[in-house]
């Protein structure tokens, strides 16, 4: 870990750390999981809803993955595993709900507030939880699973970008926050990754391995970037972003500055 002086990033090489992952039992979660062990993490905590779910992932790794249960509808859950890792270096917080819905469907509200719930809520536990650790544990990664769906709403699925932008927003906060304790904060921004949550949004296009995703993390952390775009419809968006991302998200805008 280590920060450029001239460009003042923080980043991360994974080898070797304690990493925990939620959501590492199935699609980008468990892509993340494998490439984080291929690439030589010491261990891996498969923070999961049902910890059977983990179970194969013991069977093919051994001892380098641990389950520890994790629901972020209950926050009880997040602070308990909290408390269980407390030699964790690299959070990658992955997992979220998705609900295909417009604001005019009379289910609406209710994915709403299931996904502020999750996505956001969810967030907020995990950072709460999670600083403190890394700050004790040397700085460290704080990774969000965002989205595209961040960027730009789909009235199809009105909600769940609603709560993307949302998580989006409060991880500009963490960078900004957990910067200060020398720990990294990437924010991740896939655009169609072939899962069962793309198969449920039922996009047209090309969904990429969700390993594509991973492969990025591990080299956005190594290079102290803020904003991950991985796949290639997400680059051709992030493309777009990229001028007002590095002049206004990534800058300090000095009204901004507290007296
Ligand atoms: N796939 C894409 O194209 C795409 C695009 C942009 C962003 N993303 C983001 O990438 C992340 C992973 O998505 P995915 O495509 O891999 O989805 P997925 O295959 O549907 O997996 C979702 C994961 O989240 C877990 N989860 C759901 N609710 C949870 C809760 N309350 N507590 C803890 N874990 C919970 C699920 O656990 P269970 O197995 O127990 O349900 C599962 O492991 C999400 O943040 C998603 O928004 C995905």
């Amino acid at each position: 870990m280590g920060r450029d002086p001239d460009e003042v990033k923080i980043t991360c090489n994974i080898e070797g750390k304690i990493a925990l992952v939620t959501g590492a039992n199935r699609g980008i979660g468990k892509a993340i999981v494998e490439a984080f062990l291929r690439r030589g993490v010491a261990k891996v905590y498969a923070a999961v809803r049902n910890p059977a779910s983990a179970d194969a992932l013991v069977e093919c790794y051994g001892e380098r993955v641990a389950i520890v249960q994790l629901d972020l509808a209950k926050p009880e859950t997040i602070t308990a595993a909290a408390d269980r890792t407390n030699d964790v270096e690299v959070v990658v917080n992955n997992a979220a709900v998705f609900k295909a819905c417009t604001p005019f469907d009379a289910s609406s509200l209710d994915a709403l507030e299931l996904g502020m719930q999750i996505n956001v809520f969810g967030l907020m536990r995990m950072a709460q939880a999670f600083a403190p650790i890394l700050r004790k544990n040397g700085g460290g990664a704080f990774v969000q699973m965002n989205s595209i769906a961040s960027l730009k709403c789909s009235s199809s699925f009105a909600t769940h970008s609603a709560t993307k932008a949302a998580s989006y927003s409060i991880t500009q906060a963490l960078r900004d926050l957990l910067n200060q304790q020398g720990t990294a904060v990437l924010s991740v921004h896939p655009g169609l990754i072939a899962t069962d949550m793309s198969n449920a949004a039922a996009l047209r296009g090309h969904a990429e391995p969700p390993s594509v995703v991973a492969e990025g993390i591990i080299a956005a952390l190594e290079s102290g970037v803020f904003h991950l775009f991985p796949d290639t419809m997400a680059q051709r968006i992030g493309s777009a972003y990229q001028s007002f991302a590095h002049s206004v998200i990534e800058a300090e805008l000095s009204e901004y500055k507290n007296n």
